[in-house]
């Protein structure tokens, strides 16, 4: 979309895989969505240099709402949990400089059962823009996948008209997908900043891997419709949580990396391992992911279930992440040649990035 935004992949926090639709603030406190997690996240972003990293949007997902508008039709935030409003919560985070993202749907519900903006489009949107809000995902449930083509650029354009320059986080494909219907990407990246493609992530190896070999597998139908103003969005950031180690937590950044990925936390930056912290705030990685050619790095081969992932940069270098997708844990010496990773036949210095070692 070009809006003259998400010119890199946009990188923040969202709550939704660490977070998700925890509304009991009593027994959970530091857990529920609600505005003192927001509130807090934001200050760690400041404190724990997660900002100057980079990570500049603080994204709430869903469960956020009242199960019912008001009486004139307006999105109702949760009163216990967010009793100061979004407008508030909004001057908090752009007082510290961050920039505010929140979560709708375009169906007649949430995923989660809360209201959706189907028919009540140009209030929902008059009401962000009243609270200042800088990013909205619209996600797709209750409405027909087939309905989206024209749905989700409607919306956009509304949101467009408004002045107020938001970033579009599409859900459109990934309900295509998963119904096996083709989505039209070149439409979809003309009018979303990002999209999801595929399933939603869970915090353990096994969705990380199904969700990268997704990736691989449809990479020739997806990922030259990637491109400054324009990505496709693997999902979010499990690095820190429950279900990685260390190692495979580079994996996931490193291959986000090459992926052009959006890089968007979802974890607890209050109990946030170090060696986590680490991975997340490698500043060599980070510049992969925001290479300013921003072009989405590929698959190039999987050999002995080792699979190599290479993107060009905008100074002509190529980052090359080596994934093993091995259980025997045994050292194992693999060979790839230049012409089988498709890096042009020239001499090359190998730099290997301070995030190896
Ligand atoms: C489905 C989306 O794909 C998830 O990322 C999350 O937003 C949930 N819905 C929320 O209900």
């Amino acid at each position: 979309l070009d809006n003259g935004l998400a010119l890199t992949p946009p990188m923040g926090w969202l709550t939704w895989e660490r977070f998700r639709c925890i509304t009991d603030c009593k027994k959970y406190p530091n857990e529920c969505i609600s505005e003192n997690l927001i509130r807090r996240t934001v200050d760690l972003m400041i404190i724990e240099g997660y900002y100057e990293a980079g990570y500049e949007y603080v994204g709430i997902d869903d469960c956020w709402l009242e199960k019912a508008r008001s009486l004139d039709g307006r999105m109702v935030p949760d009163k216990e949990r967010f009793p100061s409003g979004m407008k508030a919560l909004a001057d908090y985070i752009h007082s510290k400089g961050l920039k505010f993202g929140i979560y709708e749907d375009y169906g007649n519900l949430t995923c989660a059962g809360y209201p959706g903006v189907l028919g009540h489009e140009q209030i929902d949107i008059d009401t962000f823009v009243g609270w200042d809000v800088d990013y909205l995902k619209l996600d797709g449930c209750y409405i027909e996948p087939t309905e989206m083509d024209k749905g989700y650029p409607d919306f956009g354009k509304m949101l467009n008209e408004t002045g107020r320059p938001i970033m579009y986080s599409c859900s459109w494909p990934a309900y295509q997908e998963d119904k096996k219907i083709l989505p039209d990407y070149a439409s979809i990246a003309k009018h979303c900043n990002l999209w999801r493609n595929w399933d939603d992530i869970d915090d353990s190896w096994s969705s990380l891997e199904s969700i990268m070999n997704w990736f691989g597998d449809n990479q020739e139908r997806i990922a030259h419709h990637a491109g400054p103003g324009h990505w496709n969005d693997p999902d979010m950031l499990i690095i820190g949580n429950f279900g990685l180690t260390v190692d495979q937590s580079k994996v996931q950044m490193a291959v986000w990396a090459v992926l052009a990925a959006p890089l968007l936390i979802s974890a607890d930056l209050a109990t946030m391992k170090p060696e986590f912290k680490q991975i997340l705030l490698n500043r060599d990685i980070i510049a992969v992911n925001q290479d300013s050619l921003g072009k989405q790095g590929l698959r190039v081969i999987t050999k002995k279930k080792i699979a190599v992932w290479s993107r060009e940069l905008a100074d002509g270098s190529h980052a090359v992440a080596f994934v093993s997708h091995r259980a025997d844990g045994a050292p194992h010496a693999t060979r790839f040649t230049l012409d089988e990773m498709k890096l042009p036949s020239v001499q090359y210095e190998v730099v290997v990035s301070s995030f190896y070692k």
